[in-house]
C-alpha cells in the first residue's frame, strides 16, 4: 500500500487574516507549524478574486516551504501566467465561480477541453506537473488522461455531504443540505453509491497511469473511508483541520489528522 500524503490547505488562515486586513494570523507561521506537525504538502488556492491567498503569499510560501506546494488555480489566462512564473511544485486546475463559497463540483473537462489542454501545455512548458480536480467518473478519468494531466484529484464533496447528513448534526442546522434532506435509508444507499464511484474512478485512473488524490469536505470522521481506497495516495484537507485548530491549536489538529491517515507500508 502506498503512503498517504497529507496536503494541508491553509487558505482559511488567509480568510481570517483578510477579514481584518492585518497580518494576523500570519500565514507563514501556519506554514511553519503545519510542516513541523506532519503536513507532507501545503495546498493553497490563488483565486481570481484574491479573497484569501494573495500573490505575495504564494511567492513567500513557495520560497519558504519545507514541503512541496500544490497551487490550485483556475484556467484563467492571467492566473496561469502568474502560476507559471511562480513555479509551484504542482498546479491543480479547479473550476472557479466568483459567487461560490468554495469550489463546488469538479472541472468541466469536456466543456472546457481546449482551455484545459492549453493550460496544461503552458504549465508543462514551465515544468510544472498538473493535477485536475474532477468529479469521480470514469469519463472524467479518461478525459483527464487524454488532456495530458499526470494526476487527478477526485472531488469528494458529494460523498462528504452525504456522510455529514447521515452522521452529524448538519441536517438540524442552518446549513442543512436541502437536496439531501432524505430518509436515512436513502442517504445510506446514496453514500454507499458515492463511495463506490470514488473507488471505481480511483482504480480506473490508476490503471491509466494517473496519480490519484482526493479532497473536499474530508474530516476526522469520514477520512477513514478514503483510507480504504488503495489507489488514493494523497488527501488535501483544509476546513476541518483549520476549524479544529481553533480549539486545539494548529499543531495538534494536523498531528491528529496525520495519525488518522497513516498507512503502515
Ligand atoms: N481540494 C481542492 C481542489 C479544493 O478546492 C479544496 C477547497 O479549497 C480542498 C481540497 C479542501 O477542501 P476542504 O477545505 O473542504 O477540506
Amino acid at each position: 500500500m502506498k503512503k498517504m500524503t497529507l496536503g494541508v490547505n491553509i487558505d482559511h488562515i488567509a480568510v481570517l487574516r483578510e477579514a481584518r486586513k492585518v497580518n494576523d494570523p500570519d500565514i507563514l507561521q501556519a506554514l511553519y507549524v503545519a510542516c513541523e506537525s506532519g503536513a507532507d504538502q501545503i495546498t493553497i488556492h490563488l483565486r481570481e478574486d484574491r479573497r484569501h491567498i494573495q500573490d505575495s503569499d504564494v511567492k513567500n510560501i513557495i520560497s519558504l516551504s519545507k514541503v512541496p506546494v500544490n497551487l490550485e488555480c483556475s484556467i484563467n489566462r492571467e492566473i496561469l501566467d502568474i502560476v507559471a512564473s511562480l513555479k509551484p511544485h504542482r498546479a491543480t486546475l479547479v473550476p472557479e465561480k466568483r459567487e461560490e463559497v468554495t469550489t463546488e463540483g469538479g472541472l468541466d473537462v469536456f466543456g472546457f477541453s481546449s482551455e484545459i489542454s492549453y493550460a496544461i501545455e503552458q504549465l508543462h512548458d514551465a515544468l510544472i506537473p498538473v493535477s485536475l480536480f474532477v468529479d469521480p467518473t470514469i469519463e472524467a478519468m479518461e478525459q483527464s488522461k487524454e488532456l495530458g494531466a499526470e494526476m487527478v484529484e477526485l472531488h469528494t464533496g458529494h460523498f462528504a455531504n452525504l456522510f455529514n447528513m447521515l452522521n452529524s448534526a448538519l441536517p438540524y442546522s442552518n446549513h442543512s443540505v436541502k437536496e439531501l434532506e432524505l430518509p436515512r435509508y436513502e442517504l445510506s444507499s446514496r453514500l454507499e453509491q458515492a463511495l463506490e464511484e470514488i473507488k471505481k474512478a480511483a482504480t480506473y485512473a490508476n490503471k491509466l497511469g494517473l496519480e490519484v488524490a482526493a479532497g473536499h469536505g474530508l474530516n476526522y470522521q469520514n477520512v477513514h473511508e478514503m483510507m480504504q481506497i488503495e489507489e488514493i495516495c494523497e488527501l488535501n484537507i483544509g476546513q476541518s483541520i483549520i476549524a479544529r485548530s481553533v480549539f486545539t491549536g494548529l499543531s495538534d489538529a494536523v498531528k491528529e489528522m496525520r495519525k488518522l491517515i497513516s498507512r503502515h507500508v
